[in-house]
């Protein structure tokens, strides 16, 4: 089985030739980390780039729809279609020549979105979602896993350093969610791909405060289109508002939201 439709045709041809310039670039890494500048500057100039591949292809395939990208911003056109963008999903990754990151493009119709790729290029797995016709990790349909117990489970999560105008509360999280269940929990630095994982079944929840649009919009049609929940830390649908994102296989939600708001 494979996805296929216009629009979606149009994000794979866009992330494939994105993807070739990173994984150029990624090769570089290594060399730069024994360099006494290291690698900083040559990282934000490698995600302009991709970002400016990506925004390219996608626009001469779509000329009238909108945009929303990490670096660039918003780019108004179509009010109607809008592509959410980010262009390296895991920079601190990518910095530390860690292959774990992702290209992540999703597609907004009228606030809702409609399709979404996240695209990991060193692992060659492209998962994707189109509404109403499921999630996909490279052709091959994915489900959520089926796990029904907290502790049966492996949960991500993720976080920024504190900052001072930041309340940063990951790590208070993570300790007191360690303390109140014996699950193990890990902090990949990727919240699409974590969101995929979830998708994929191979991890059965994800949480975390203070994402952004751009690192989520993909996320949320591949793990709604595999069965899984988006929710906030209450169950609700105000994750984009309230800026905390639950994501669950669906059978691990409840217990879940109880330690979270603990
Ligand atoms: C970051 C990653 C990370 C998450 C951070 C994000 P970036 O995105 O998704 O996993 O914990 O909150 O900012 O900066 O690598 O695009
Ligand atoms: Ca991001
Ligand atoms: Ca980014």
């Amino acid at each position: 089985m494979k996805l296929s439709s216009a629009n979606i045709n149009v994000m794979i041809k866009a992330c494939r030739k994105a993807a070739k310039v990173l994984i150029r670039d990624f090769g570089e890494i290594e060399n730069l980390q024994v360099s006494v500048k290291g690698p900083g500057d040559f990282v934000t100039a490698a995600d302009k780039k991709v970002e400016k591949i990506l925004i390219n292809e996608l626009q001469k395939a779509r000329p009238n729809y909108s945009i929303l990208s990490e670096e660039v911003g918003q780019i108004t056109n179509d009010q109607e279609f809008k592509w959410i963008i980010d262009p390296i999903d895991g920079t601190a990754n990518f910095l530390h020549g860690i292959p774990h990151f992702a290209i992540s493009v999703g597609l907004e119709k009228k606030g809702e979105i409609i399709c979404g790729i996240i695209y990991d290029p060193i692992k060659d797995e492209m998962f994707l979602a189109e509404k109403g016709n499921g999630s996909y990790l490279n052709n091959q349909r994915i489900r959520v896993s089926a796990r029904s117990k907290l502790k049966d489970s492996i949960i991500f999560t993720g976080g920024p350093r504190q900052t001072s105008n930041n309340k940063e509360l990951s790590f208070e999280e993570y300790r007191k969610f360690s303390s109140l269940v014996n699950t193990p929990i890990r902090k990949m630095g990727s919240a699409s791909l974590d969101m995929a994982y979830v998708a994929a079944g191979r991890c059965d929840g994800f949480w975390q405060r203070y994402l952004k649009y751009w690192d989520v919009a993909a996320g949320i049609i591949i793990v709604k289109e595999a069965g899984g929940y988006v929710t906030d830390f209450n169950g609700n649908n105000e994750y984009l508002k309230n800026n905390n994102i639950l994501v669950t296989n669906s059978k691990i939600s409840k217990e879940m939201i109880e330690i979270l708001n603990n």
